[in-house]
């Protein structure tokens, strides 16, 4: 059985090279934050504890991380540390030394900053640590530009010495490439004896916590490094360019992923998938879409071009058309929807409603096979099976202080350009006249029409369930 690992995370940092009011670990990269990458990918090996140093807007990055690994096993070993004020990495790891201090195992150390690393390479570190007995184990990588970085300075023969920011480089040091990308596994008892003799002795007059290994290692702790080959997995984010060129790394392999399962991408270069979301076999995604946050897409659809779905539930053999904006909606399977129709918070569409042109569905459920083809609001409604609705039909939810609202039940054929004023009610199997203002109830199999709407005549019932 191998020693405890025990997870530290850097997120003190505002991050002033992004020149945000937002600090930096809370910036959004494919729908998640920054943190909440690297928490998703520490929290894969399973760790003893997680622990996150704050200062820089702490109750909200405290919160960010909350809901990052809420509903996982990691949730009830998340803890935090507070560092009031930013003196450097190795400050940020003193700050936390209450939560690791004295216990068994070792510390793996990472940056809040740096969001694609994978799971399986924070294995590898943590397993050449164990296997190796090190102190002290760094990942490396190395860089054509290593600019920014810390510098891995090694002896003659090739024994790791130190760990130099760039800041504090000489000309010689400044032109190694081999660099520090900020991952660290440190035996607890060894790091905490080193943390005591930290300085800011340097550029920055700062703490550095890449001074650590180099303190272990004078003290006879056996350090070692482990070089990753994929440099771009371990970049850090400090501006806004290196946020873009995060996103398009991880959008790639979010696509890949999605090809991988059958998914059929027509334009990897135009099409923007948030990390997360899940789409089924032999769905097509056009050029040119967007689908964000815990969207999930079934099997079998289309989403064509210039549509933007967020938070969306698209049940199997969907047809998403032209241009739709679909947020925090579903859709149960076999529906059209466009082009140009717009579902928001919580439109439902049951199995085979068709929603068309210019059509925008609020808090809104269409039953089976119902269908509103042009041109109508829908707000407020819950509208039943085999439902028609005419072009320019509104839905008038709003009087000016509340929201109302309107009930259609099954077979009403509603005409083009009727007003339905809600509260209200349409009654099974009616019928409405165009340009009808419905101010009332309309009993079931009634003809209404007029300004205000009135009952013209009762119609024939039908058997039940007939067309
Ligand atoms: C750091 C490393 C550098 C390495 C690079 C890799 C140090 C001294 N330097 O530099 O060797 O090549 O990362 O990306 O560690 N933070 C705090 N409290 C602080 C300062 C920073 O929590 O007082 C957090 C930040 O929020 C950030 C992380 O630590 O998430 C890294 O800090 P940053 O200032 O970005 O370090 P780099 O200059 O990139
Ligand atoms: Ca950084």
């Amino acid at each position: 059985m191998s020693e405890p690992i025990h997870v530290l995370i850097l997120a003190a940092g505002l991050g002033t090279r992004m020149k945000s009011d937002l600090a930096k670990v809370r910036h959004r990269l494919g729908g998640r934050t920054l943190l909440a990458h690297v928490l998703r990918s520490a929290a894969a090996l399973d760790p003893a504890s997680i622990i996150v140093v704050v200062g820089h807007q702490a109750e909200a990055v405290e919160s960010d991380a909350r809901a990052a690994l809420a509903d996982t096993p990691l949730a009830g070993r998340l803890r935090f540390a507070l560092q009031a004020e930013q003196r450097g990495t190795g400050h940020a790891v003193m700050s936390a030394r209450n939560e690791f201090a004295g216990a068994d195992g070792s510390l793996l150390v990472l940056y809040g900053d740096v969001p694609l690393v994978r799971p399986s390479t924070l294995q590898r570190l943590t397993d050449a640590h164990t296997k190796g007995g090190h102190s002290a184990t760094l990942l490396t990588t190395e860089l054509d530009d290593p600019h920014g970085y810390g510098r891995i300075i090694r002896d003659a023969h090739g024994q790791f010495l130190r760990i130099v920011e760039e800041k504090d480089c000489s000309p010689d040091e400044r032109a190694i490439n081999e660099i520090n990308p900020g991952f660290y596994c440190f035996r607890i008892a060894e790091l905490t004896a080193a943390l005591d003799r930290l300085t800011t002795a340097n550029a920055q007059g700062e703490y550095y916590l890449t001074d650590a290994p180099e303190l272990i290692a004078r003290d006879g702790g056996g350090i070692g490094t482990l070089l990753h080959r994929d440099a771009a997995e371990l970049n850090g984010i400090n501006t806004r360019a290196e946020l873009a060129a995060a996103w398009k790394r991880l959008r790639r392999e979010i696509l890949d992923r999605l090809m991988n399962e059958g998914v059929t991408i027509e334009d990897p270069d135009s099409t923007y998938i948030d990390d997360g979301v899940e789409i089924g076999r032999d769905t097509v995604i056009h050029p040119q879409v967007i689908i964000e946050g815990r969207s999930r897409i079934g099997a079998g659809c289309e989403i064509h071009s210039w549509s933007r779905l967020v938070n969306a539930d698209i049940g199997d053999e969907c047809r998403v058309l032209n241009g739709c904006v679909i947020v925090d909606s579903r859709l149960e399977g076999k529906n059209s929807a466009g082009p140009y129709a717009h579902l928001r918070m919580g439109a439902n569409l049951a199995p085979e409603a068709v929603v068309g042109n210019f059509v925008e569905v609020k808090k809104s459920r269409l039953g089976r096979r119902t269908k509103s083809m042009h041109l109508t609001y829908l707000g407020d409604a819950t509208l039943g099976d085999r439902v028609n609705i005419g072009a320019g039909t509104v839905t008038c939810n709003y009087d000016g202080k509340r929201k109302h609202e309107t009930h259609i039940e099954d077979d009403v054929k509603i005409g083009s350009d009727t007003m339905l004023v809600a509260p209200v009610r349409v009654g099974r199997g009616s019928v409405s006249g165009a340009g009808s203002v419905i101010i009332e109830d309309v009993p079931p199999d009634s003809l209404v029409a007029g300004v205000p709407a009135r009952v013209k005549k009762k119609l024939k019932q039908k058997a039940e369930g007939a067309q």
